[in-house]
């Protein structure tokens, strides 16, 4: 027995050193850690078991049947972060550049599938030359085989994919069906096509960096939710995300201890400035309603005219969508409602309570919107939101105008609770706009016309630029004063914790993509 332990210790040991000390050195030379050490810092101490570490390769071509690493580029299991369980895939660039074969393939299949049957998040670790070249088609049969998972796994599990090297071709489908993207700065990249194609085809002079690289894809694209310096603070990220959320759609996200105290917030008070036209850091509304700290924001550099990201409110995990007055004065365009729109999805299918704060001038007007379909991608927040089952509140603080009054979780459209702070302006469109329009024939013939125009507008204001119409109609359910915004939301998200909503029975229903 010995001799036969001695030779399952020396193949564990051939095992976690992948593709040799060079290798590894390597990938430390950029800067990167190793995929079991990337498994290491993720897992809780001790709770990582292993599965597969003894597969190989099927390939013949190109000598490739002399050239054999246990595991195959990608190291599986699960273990659990903070006591809950997490299934794993760390994909290891040591070997043959983290190519994804057919047997690697299996590895991520057999897990994800293990995942979905005891209901547990998926984690991606992705570093990866992309399909194993040696092997053609039966590495695009395996990518295939992993994005149909990650598909029928979406809305079921959380699935979270971290891209710490390579990403490239056909591969970045499967991130980006999973619910969320971190990439590390400078060491990863995700594209379709390289630059050499892209070269070769458009004659453009692009580096991996400015095509595909981790700020390419928090700014310009949107394709990332999150990034980070380093490994290390990339998997710190993802515990952080992990902890908002339940462990598949059919429970409850954790919730922390929480003794209810003092909940007033002075502050509240003094955010909104006196002139409607001067912004202010909704982020300042946030952390004052929620608790301490506890705002993790996603796609923070991507639309910054719409804040999304989850919170603690009471120790219980919300998902927050907020109009953001310092960025094009909160509008909605093309980009805030796909973002907007993705993560009201991701909430409502794993029971995270929506809380919106609102102050929107309404839809972003021009040529560049309307041409890159503001209609198609307005209606996916509005379809978001009418669909979203879970306990919905709003908080008008501000302006809440036209047809993005509607968008943003009205009550007509199945939000629970709506509140209004008096600062609100509940309108078809701001004072002024709308007195040069449905005045204009009297402005003109004025020998005054400015006078004339301020005095209608101030008209119109005093009709409209306030809660209380909306109020009277019972679109607003009661008018509250800033302070106590926290107290009324933790009583209110309380009252709403068994909410149950039966919708038509149907296959499902067609979000306008
Ligand atoms: C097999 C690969 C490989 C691959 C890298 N290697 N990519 N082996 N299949 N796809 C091997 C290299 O031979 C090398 O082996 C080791 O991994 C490290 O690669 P390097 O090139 O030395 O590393 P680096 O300079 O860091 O460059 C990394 C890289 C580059 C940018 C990923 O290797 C690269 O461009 N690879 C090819 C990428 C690609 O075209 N993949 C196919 C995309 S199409 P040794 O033995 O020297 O360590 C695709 C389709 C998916 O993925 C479709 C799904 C639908």
């Amino acid at each position: 027995m010995k001799k036969k332990i001695n030779q399952l210790n020396e193949k564990i040991k051939e095992a976690k050193l992948g593709g040799g000390q060079k290798r590894i050195d390597a990938q430390h030379n950029k800067g990167k850690l190793t995929a079991r050490e990337r498994i290491h810092f993720l897992l809780d101490p001790d709770s990582f078991e292993e599965i597969g570490m003894f597969v190989t390769h099927r390939s013949h071509d190109f000598g490739m049947e002399n050239q054999k690493f246990l595991g195959d580029g990608v190291v599986t299991g699960y273990g659990t972060i903070n006591g809950r369980l997490v299934y794993v895939f760390s994909q290891d660039f040591t070997v043959f550049g983290g190519s994804l074969s057919e047997t690697y393939a299996e590895k991520i299949v057999k897990i994800m599938d293990l995942a979905m049957e005891s209901g547990a998040p998926v984690i991606g670790l992705n570093d990866s030359g992309g399909a194993r070249i040696q092997e053609g088609v039966v590495s695009l049969g395996g990518y295939a085989d992993i994005f149909f998972r990650n598909t029928i796994a979406s809305g079921f599990i959380p699935q979270i994919s971290a891209i710490m090297g390579p990403c490239a071709g056909g591969a970045v489908y499967s991130p980006a069906i999973t619910d969320f993207i971190l990439m590390v700065e400078q060491t990863s990249f995700m594209f379709v096509t390289g630059p050499n194609v892209v070269k070769t085809v458009t004659n453009e002079d692009v580096t991996s960096e400015e095509l595909g690289g981790a700020l390419t894809h928090a700014f310009k694209s949107g394709v990332t939710h999150l990034t980070a310096p380093n490994d290390l603070i990339a998997i710190e990220q993802i515990k952080q995300l992990i902890s908002f959320m339940p462990q598949n759609c059919n429970e409850k996200p954790p919730a922390l201890a929480y003794e209810l105290g003092e909940e007033y917030r002075p502050k509240l008070q003094d955010i909104i400035p006196p002139n409607p036209n001067q912004p202010y850091d909704m982020k300042e509304v946030i952390g004052q309603v929620v608790d301490e700290a506890s705002f993790f924001e996603i796609h923070k550099d991507f639309a910054e005219n719409i804040i999304i990201g989850f919170a603690h409110l009471a120790g219980k995990s919300i998902g927050i969508v907020g109009n953001q007055p310092m960025s094009l004065a909160g509008v909605l365009d093309v980009n805030s409602s796909k973002k907007g729109a993705r993560f009201v999805r991701f909430c409502d299918s794993f029971n995270i309570p929506l809380l919106v704060f609102e102050d929107v001038p309404g839809f972003l007007p021009g040529t560049d919107q309307e041409w890159n379909a503001i209609i198609t991608n307005g209606a996916k927040l509005l379809y978001a939101f009418s669909e979203a089952t879970v306990p919905r509140i709003t908080v008008i603080t501000r302006k809440a105008y036209g047809g993005a009054y509607d968008v943003m979780n009205s009550k007509h459209i199945g939000a629970d609770f709506n509140y209004a702070w008096p600062s609100a302006e509940i309108a078809v469109m701001g004072a002024k706009g709308a007195s040069e329009i449905i005045f204009r024939k009297e402005i003109k013939a004025a020998d005054d016309p400015v006078a004339k125009l301020a005095e209608k507008e101030a008209e119109y204001a005093e009709k409209f630029a306030h809660p209380y119409r909306a109020a009277a109609r019972g679109f607003i359910d009661e008018v509250i004063k800033p302070n106590v915004t926290r107290r009324k939301l933790i009583k209110a998200f309380a009252v709403l914790e068994n909410k149950k909503v039966i919708r038509p029975n149907k296959k499902h229903g067609n979000i306008p993509l």
